[in-house]
């Protein structure tokens, strides 16, 4: 959580800075923030709100004090204190000479705020992030570390605890940004003449695609010639260079009104991408597979830990995959896992599934999986970020940048490439032929089209949710593979449109949910296919006739030509005939559709939902 730029180049700082916490402001719109450095000393601005209200107030305090060409800036999903405009960052010392903006907690802050208030330092916001501003102006001032900046950063990060990107500025040293991170995300971009820090390579695609992966505990210096890389002790550390495989067109909305719409159209292409390469020779192949075929005979248990979209990806996945492999295969809330001691051994293979690969409870889980010895897999969306890093394996989803706060191209992208990992496990364990898993893969293969078909026909669903705007909830029914995707529905419509909706399993109903059924209530029902399995098609027919019959209005999303279920559809969405464990790429999509809809209708933001954030990088 939590967006943090820094420049320092040719071109002005605050256009810079701003244009990157512009692309960064999915991860958090809670306040903003920049510092300019110039030859007077720093240039500061903070508000709280949206970006938006940032610049608002530049334009009325006026920007000619902002004429520098190093700075840095901050878009805050707020922690520790309000979202009001003094716990906005950057932070600053007493004397205004020191610039702080920080991603992350700073676990020891009570004790650290305690020992500056001893010193008779005056705090003047409910932050965290403050302390470090004060503790760096304390250590530059005094000691070994006197004037000397990187220093004094190294010596006040071996202090803290918890997660953090921090960035740095001194007024007496304009030409120098120094950043650092532990288990938050920072990367470095190399321009020509310019370099730049980020949470994310999107704040500065605009200007290079080459770029600088940070490690753990790691230190960088910036200069507009280049950079330098750091342990917290100062010596010279590895750093990873890549090259950004994604452009500026990818990051922008490219004439959508929101990024969740251009990223739902983007569904098929997330799909072929995140499947291209991974059948050669007539096998599964994975990425960066730190795992032999050996190790993969070897598991006993498979364990799918991620949360929200993610671990909905997961509940799909466990119908492929014990099916496939005959592995017993447990789907965990990463934020409940390690809280129970899980039974894990050398044998268990943990799959932590996150699209930001920064989710703190999944990377906690990733990490307590290791500690008991279990292989873990990481299957990510992020480049190089700290969940793959910290596994024994990954399989990146290649969905490109999702920048609207609510998952889509990048939950299609993680069930396509859980059944990749099912597939390289039935291979290993010899559950299915090589024929059978050639013909698993080739129907993968044909679900970017069928996507691509759903994507032409949302006009309907579209219309419906303009219709259902004023619905008090709504309700999502499913069975096997349909029973996530209707929980996933419910999701998106409570965190894009605030509306109360629950998804059930449909046979669960007469179990007590029922009651909740009145007269005009809108019900999502996600139909099986009529030539899968036969007895789960006609039991969900008989649910969609009880709910009918108490009066629900039926929203029905089957396959195409399923004629039987017409008479209980109050509204019938069509999909294309897939196989059943493929249906939930198809189904899920109206739903999208329909949440992103209503929210629109409702006028809401629907990039930005309210009290969330992209990355969640805090338990
Ligand atoms: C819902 C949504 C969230 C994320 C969850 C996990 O639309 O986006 O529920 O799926 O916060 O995030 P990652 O995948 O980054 O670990």
């Amino acid at each position: 959580v939590c967006g943090i730029v820094g420049y320092v180049g040719h071109r002005p700082a605050l256009d810079v800075v701003l244009a990157g916490l512009r692309r960064l402001e999915y991860r958090g719109y809670d306040s903003a923030g920049v510092a300019v450095l110039s030859g007077d000393g720093l240039a500061v601005e903070r508000k709280a709100g949206r970006l938006a209200n940032l610049e608002a107030r530049l334009d009325e305090v006026g920007r000619d004090g902002f004429a520098g060409t190093a700075g840095m800036g901050h878009t805050r999903w707020a922690t520790h204190g309000a979202p009001v405009d003094r716990n906005s960052h950057p932070h600053r010392d007493t004397t205004g000479r020191v610039a702080v903006v920080h991603n992350g907690i700073i676990e020891n802050f009570a004790a650290l705020r305690a020992e500056l208030e001893a010193a008779g330092v005056e705090l003047s916001s409910d932050t965290d992030s403050e302390t470090v501003a004060h503790l760096v102006a304390r250590a530059y001032a005094d000691g070994d570390t006197r004037g000397d900046l990187p220093a004094s950063v190294r010596l006040v990060c071996r202090r803290l605890d918890g997660a953090f990107t921090l960035v740095v500025t001194h007024a007496d040293v304009p030409d120098l940004i120094v950043a650092a991170r532990r288990s938050s995300p920072l990367v470095v971009g190399i321009g020509d003449g310019e370099t730049f820090v980020a949470s994310d390579v999107a704040a500065f695609i605009e200007h290079t695609r080459e770029a600088v992966e940070l490690g753990q505990d790691q230190l960088v210096l910036i200069t507009r010639d280049g950079y330098e890389v750091l342990d917290f002790h100062g010596e010279p550390a590895p750093a990873k260079p890549f090259t950004v495989d994604w452009d500026l067109s990818a990051a922008e909305k490219g004439g959508h009104e929101y990024f969740m719409l251009k990223e739902i159209d983007e569904q098929p292409t997330a799909l072929a991408d995140t499947l291209r390469g991974h059948f050669a020779g007539g096998r599964i192949v994975l990425d960066e597979q730190r795992l032999s075929d050996q190790d993969l005979r070897d598991v006993d248990k498979v364990f799918v830990v991620a949360c929200g979209s993610a671990y909905h990806s997961g509940l799909v996945a466990k119908y492929a995959i014990e099916h496939w492999t005959r592995l017993p295969v447990e789907v965990e809330l990463a934020s409940e896992f390690r809280y129970r001691d899980p039974v894990l051994d050398r044998d268990t293979l943990v799959v932590a599934v996150s699209q930001s690969g920064e989710t703190a409870d999944t990377l906690e889980a990733v990490r307590h999986a290791r500690e008991q010895k279990a292989r873990v897999l990481a299957v990510c969306n992020t480049n190089g970020a700290q969940i793959p890093r910290e596994s024994d394996a990954v399989l990146y989803t290649h969905a490109g940048p999702e920048i609207g706060v609510a998952s889509t191209k990048a939950f299609l992208a993680q069930i396509a490439a859980n059944y990749l990992v099912g597939l390289a496990l039935a291979q290993a364990r010899g559950t299915k032929y090589p024929d059978e898993v050639a013909r698993e893969f080739h129907e993968l293969s044909a679900m970017p089209d069928a996507v691509r078909r759903v994507l032409g026909t949302t006009a309907q669903v579209q219309a419906l949710g303009r219709e259902l705007s004023d619905a008090k909830a709504v309700l999502f029914l499913g069975r096997h593979v349909g029973y996530p995707v209707a929980l996933e529905g419910a999701l998106k419509l409570k965190e894009l449109a605030y509306m109360h909706a629950e998804g059930f399993a449909a046979g669960e109903l007469k179990h007590g949910p029922i009651a909740l059924i009145e007269p005009g209530l809108p019900v999502v029902v996600v139909m099986p296919s009529p030539k899968g399995r036969a007895v789960l098609h006609s039991k969900l027919v008989s649910n969609i006739s009880e709910i009918q019959a108490r009066g629900a209005r039926t929203i029905v999303i089957a396959e195409e030509g399923d004629d039987t279920v017409r008479p209980y559809a109050d509204e019938l969405i069509e999909v294309p005939a897939v196989p059943t464990l493929l249906q939930p790429l198809v189904s899920t999509v109206p739903l999208q559709v329909l949440a992103a809809e209503i929210a629109r209708s409702r006028g809401y933001d629907v990039d930005k939902p309210r009290n969330l954030a992209k990355s969640v990088t805090v338990e």
